[in-house]
């Protein structure tokens, strides 16, 4: 019937038959076939930069929520106010660059053993980095936010890469309504005991910092929440309060979302350097340049120009984030495009980042001197890197991730050589985020320093 309506009836009804067809859903996956949309870009943008709630999330998947909890990302409207509210001031740029210390000296530790993993092998030695590297991700975020260590968020970091695990492939399975959530079934039972494991260690970090004698709670991501619960007068508990329940889902989102994603940024960009030595070399030579060989502040982090295009470039060309999704929350248009209310749509970051029509015809290749002069003069859409997404909901942690994978990568280059082993397989897989499906063997050779 649509299709007699009117020309762009016509157009948005072929395409809901075409995604209907190809997915076998209910829903319009809009975004998901780039080739069928002009401006695919400016559609993006006004999805994501819509004030009024028009294009809210979607219902989160039973397993989505065993690992965030209804922190964060997955609240909306006023609930989410009130948590982005309270969590804001642990990201303010001042607090960020107070943290560099820290990172760094998690960064340190790392990087000592490493030294002697090559000390003993006189010369190069083989060894798989993106292990390493989460796990350093994991220690920085539990130092930072938490005021722990990798070594007590061990508990949670494992419980949480088994429930991405099961999440990514249930994104994938038939959701049957009720199932996936209620029925006793070993998928579930096994969610179940995790999520168990993961509040009981968490509740244990919040009793430690209950217990602390001192009167005001920590200056981190956590003492904060908590702290938001001592609020003076009736009105300001309202608006900033965080229940007990809500702080254990904002730190089960935090533990996730403050390693996953910046230890897959740093593990690309390794690979980008090893694969790219000319790059190796000119970064190199501006850390020692900037840094010198000691250890490195955030006001020398601000001088690496090199070190930061080169972790665009590996943002654009392997992202973590891969997809973003949301739902038309009435009938709407957009473009030139009639939106159903319910309408799923899913905004392709990977293809936005390698569409040759706004990237240019060198879409594929890895070259950090498009940002030379800015993201802006890189590309013809000015929101066309999408790694942290734009507008209100947009990464809250996208400095403390730019803050930290600048730190390491300019610590490592001081003190090591880096190149790919013979054995990497390049594999890319999206297991909710990007990431290398056989890990990163590189070889690595000590500097003198
Ligand atoms: C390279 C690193 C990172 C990337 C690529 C990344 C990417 C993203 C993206 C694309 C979103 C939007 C998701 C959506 O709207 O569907 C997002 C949201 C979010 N990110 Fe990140 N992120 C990174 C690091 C971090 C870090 C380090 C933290 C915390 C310390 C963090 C915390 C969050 C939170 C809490 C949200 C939800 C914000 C809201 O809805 O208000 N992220 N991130």
């Amino acid at each position: 019937m649509l299709l007699y309506h009117s020309g762009r009836y016509q157009r948005s009804a072929v395409k809901v038959f075409f995604a209907q067809t190809v997915f076998q859903s209910p829903e319009l996956l809009l975004l998901c076939m780039p080739w069928l949309f002009e401006d695919l870009e400016e559609l993006a943008k006004q999805v994501l930069s819509n004030k009024f709630g028009f294009f809210p999330k979607d219902t989160p998947i039973p397993s989505l929520l065993a690992l965030f909890g209804m922190g964060l990302p997955l609240t909306q409207g006023a609930e989410w106010a009130r948590h982005r509210h309270v969590v804001s001031p642990a990201f303010t740029m001042d607090k960020l660059k107070t943290m560099t210390k820290k990172m760094a000296a998690c960064a340190q530790s790392m990087l000592e053993w490493w030294q002697d993993l090559a000390t003993q092998a006189e010369g190069q030695r083989e060894m798989e980095v993106s292990s390493q590297l989460q796990e350093l991700t994991s220690d920085v975020i539990s130092h930072t936010a938490f005021g722990s260590s990798y070594v007590e968020g061990k508990e949670v970091f494992q419980a949480q890469k088994e429930l991405q695990t099961l999440a990514a492939e249930s994104l994938l399975n038939v959701n049957i309504p009720g199932y996936n959530r209620y029925i006793p079934s070993r998928r579930n039972l096994h969610r179940w005991k995790l999520e168990r494991r993961v509040r009981n260690t968490l509740m244990h970090i919040i009793q430690g910092r209950l217990d602390s004698k001192d009167s005001s709670y920590a200056n981190d991501l956590l003492g904060l929440m908590m702290e938001s619960r001592r609020s003076n007068t009736d009105q300001e508990r309202k608006r900033q309060i965080l229940s007990m329940n809500e702080i254990i889902d904002e730190c089960k989102t935090f533990f996730f979302a403050g390693q996953e994603t910046t230890s897959h940024l740093l593990t690309w960009t390794v690979l980008l350097l090893c694969t790219n030595q000319e790059w190796h070399e000119r970064l190199r030579e501006e850390v020692l340049r900037k840094c010198g060989t000691g250890i490195t502040n955030a006001d020398m982090l601000s001088k690496l120009k090199l070190v930061t295009m080169v972790l665009l470039e590996a943002l654009r060309l392997y992202g973590p984030a891969v997809m973003m999704q949301r739902m038309a929350a009435k009938d709407l248009t957009l473009g030139n495009l009639v939106i159903p209310k319910d309408t799923r749509l899913a905004i392709p970051i990977a293809i936005i980042h390698r569409n040759k029509e706004v990237w240019g015809a060198n879409a594929d290749e890895f070259n950090p001197l498009r940002y030379k002069n800015g993201i802006s003069k890189a590309v013809k859409h000015p929101n066309a890197l999408l790694a942290f997404s734009i507008g209100p909901r947009a990464c809250i942690g996208q400095n403390f991730a730019m803050l930290e994978a600048k730190t390491v990568i300019a610590m490592i280059l001081q003190r090591f050589l880096l190149s790919l082993s013979p054995n990497y397989i390049h594999a890319p897989a999206d297991m909710l985020t990007l990431q290398p499906q056989y890990g990163l063997p590189i070889l690595l050779r000590a500097l003198k320093v």
